[in-house]
C-alpha cells in the first residue's frame, strides 16, 4: 500500500505542551496510509536573510530544508500566542520558505490543528497560519476545521486523549487529511 510521509510541526516547545500531546494523539489515530513524524523546530536559528544572501546558511537550516523536502505533506499543530502563530513556528516557516524561489513548502498538501486551554480553540493562530500557507502555495485542507479548546480537560495522566468524542473527531480528521493528501499528490512520483 502506498504511504504518504507527513511532517508534523508543533508550535510549542513546552515539555507538557497540549499541542504536542495532540500531535501524538493524531499520529496514533491516523490511518496506515500516512506515515507521520514530528519535525523539531526548537534548535533552528532565527531567520536572517544575510546568511542566505552570502551563501552560508546555518547547518540547522540546511538540514531542516532537506528534511522537510523529503515529505509528501505537512501537518501543523499549534497553540495561539497573542492571537497569532507562536514565533518558533513562524520562524520555521520562514526558514523553509527561503532562499527565494526554493521554498520547501510549495505544493505540499497540509492541514492545521490548533489547541488552546481557552474556549475558542486558538482560532486566531489557525487562521493567521492559513494566511501564510496561501502565500506558500500549500493546499490546505478546509474541512473538517480543528479549533480544539478547553485543552486542560482533554488528556489523561499518560497524555492520551481522555474522551471518546475527541478521539472520534481526531480519527475523522486524520482520515480526511489522508484523502486530502492523496488527492493533492496523485500523479506525482
Ligand atoms: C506568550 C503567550 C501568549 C498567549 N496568547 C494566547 C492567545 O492569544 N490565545 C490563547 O488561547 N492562548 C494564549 N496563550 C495561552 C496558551 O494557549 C497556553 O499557554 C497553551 O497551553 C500553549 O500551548 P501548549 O500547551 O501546546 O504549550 C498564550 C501563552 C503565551 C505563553
Amino acid at each position: 500500500m502506498k504511504q504518504n510521509k507527513i511532517a508534523v510541526f508543533v508550535g510549542s516547545l513546552r515539555k507538557e505542551s497540549f499541542n504536542r500531546k495532540m500531535a501524538k494523539a493524531l499520529i496514533k489515530l491516523s490511518p496506515d496510509s500516512l506515515a507521520l513524524d514530528i519535525v523539531e523546530l526548537g534548535e533552528l536559528p532565527l531567520y536572517d536573510q544575510d546568511y542566505d544572501d552570502e551563501g552560508k546558511p546555518p547547518l540547522a537550516w540546511t538540514e531542516f530544508r532537506q528534511h522537510v523536502k523529503s515529505f509528501d505533506g505537512v501537518l501543523f499543530v499549534t497553540p495561539e500566542y497573542n492571537r497569532s502563530v507562536p514565533g518558533v513556528l513562524k520562524n520555521a516557516i520562514d526558514v523553509g520558505s527561503r532562499p527565494y524561489g526554493k521554498s520547501v513548502w510549495a505544493g505540499k498538501p497540509g492541514a492545521v490543528v490548533s489547541v488552546s486551554p481557552g474556549a475558542i480553540g486558538a482560532f486566531g493562530a489557525n487562521h493567521h497560519l492559513r494566511q501564510s500557507l496561501v502565500f506558500l502555495d500549500v493546499p490546505t485542507m478546509q474541512q473538517p476545521e480543528a479549533y480544539i479548546g478547553n485543552a486542560t480537560n482533554l488528556f489523561d495522566e499518560s497524555g492520551n486523549l481522555a474522551n471518546d468524542s475527541t478521539r472520534e473527531f481526531a480519527t475523522k480528521f486524520m482520515h480526511a487529511f489522508s484523502a486530502w493528501v492523496e488527492t493533492n499528490t496523485s500523479g506525482r512520483e
